[in-house]
C-alpha cells in the first residue's frame, strides 16, 4: 500500500484496514498479513508502558517504537503518531518532531484536532510529509474532554466535527481517523470527504477501520468497550501457554533429551 492507494481504495469502495503496532516482532506478523497499514499510535503509552493516558508519550519514545516497527514491517505503509504537544510549539519545533518520526521509518504522521493545526498540516504536506488527521475522541485532549467517551452527541458538536473534517481535508490530510463518534455522523463525513475516513468506534460506514493491537487480539480481558470485537482471546491463550510451561518444568517434563545438547 502506498499513499495514493488510500484514495484509490476509497474510490473503488474497498475498505482500508489499519492496526496499531509498536514492536519489531509484532510488526513482522503484520508484515506477513493482509493488513493495509500500521499506525504506531501514541496509545503505546498506555498498552506498552502502562500509563492511564497517552500524554506520557514523547517524541523520542515514538521514534524508538517507529524504528522497531519499520524494521519488522518493511512492506507496510507506516503512520507515526505525533505525541502530546509535540506539534503545538513553533513551526520549526513542530517540523522537527514530524521529521524525527519520518527519519525513524514512518511514511506519514498523524496528529489530533483541526483548530490550530491547519497551517502546520499544509506546511508538512508541502514539505513531503503526508498527514493523517484525527477527530472525535482525541485522547491527547482527555483533560478537556473529561474522559474517554463518545463525541459528537449534540448538534453543535456534530456541526463542529463536520466543519473540522472539511478543514482537515482542505489543509491537505490524506485520510482522517474518526474515533468514537455516532455512526450517522461518521457516515455523513465519509460521504462528504474525498479522502478516506478510518473509523474506530465510528460504525460501519467509514472507508476503513483501525484497531489497537492489544484490543483486537484480546490481550486485556477488562477492556470491553462496545465498539471492540476481539479476534482472539490472547490473554487466556498466553496465560495457558505460560501455565503449561510452568507445569512441565516443575514436573520435570521440560526440557527432555529432545531439547538438550549431547
Ligand atoms: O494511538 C492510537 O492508537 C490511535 C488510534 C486509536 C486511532 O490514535
Amino acid at each position: 500500500m502506498k499513499i495514493f492507494d488510500f484514495l484509490n481504495k476509497k474510490q473503488s469502495k474497498i475498505k482500508i484496514t489499519v492496526v496499531t503496532c509498536y514492536d519489531y516482532t509484532s510488526a513482522q506478523i503484520v508484515n506477513s498479513s493482509s493488513i493495509d497499514a500500521i499506525l504506531v499510535g501514541d496509545s503505546l503509552a498506555m498498552v506498552m508502558h502502562g500509563n492511564s493516558t497517552t500524554l506520557a508519550a514523547t517524541e523520542s519514545l515514538m521514534a524508538l517504537h517507529t524504528a522497531a516497527v519499520a524494521k519488522g514491517a518493511p512492506d507496510k505503509f507506516i503512520i507515526g503518531d505525533l505525541p502530546f504537544l509535540s506539534y503545538r510549539k513553533d513551526l520549526s519545533s513542530n517540523v522537527t518532531a514530524a521529521g524525527e518520526l519520518m527519519r525513524a521509518g514512518a511514511h506519514s504522521v498523524k496528529l489530533e484536532g483541526a483548530r490550530g493545526n491547519l497551517d502546520l498540516i499544509s506546511h508538512l504536506v508541502d514539505s513531503g510529509i503526508p498527514v493523517m488527521g484525527h477527530l472525535g475522541l482525541t485522547p491527547q485532549s482527555i483533560n478537556q474532554l473529561g474522559g474517554f467517551k463518545v463525541q459528537g452527541r449534540t448538534n453543535k458538536e456534530q456541526d463542529q466535527l463536520f466543519s473540522d473534517s472539511l478543514a482537515l481535508e482542505k489543509a491537505g490530510c490524506f485520510s482522517l481517523v474518526l474515533e468514537c463518534v455516532p455512526s450517522k455522523l461518521a457516515h455523513k463525513i465519509s460521504q462528504e470527504l474525498k479522502i478516506p475516513t478510518i473509523g474506530i468506534g465510528a460504525g460501519p460506514d467509514t472507508d476503513g477501520q483501525v484497531l489497537v493491537w492489544q484490543d483486537l487480539l484480546g490481550m486485556n480481558p477488562k477492556f470491553n468497550p462496545k465498539f471492540l470485537k476481539k479476534y482472539m482471546q490472547g490473554f487466556e491463550l498466553m496465560q495457558s501457554a505460560l501455565n503449561s510451561y510452568h507445569s512441565e518444568v516443575t514436573a520435570g517434563q521440560f526440557p527432555t533429551f529432545k531439547e538438550s545438547y549431547e
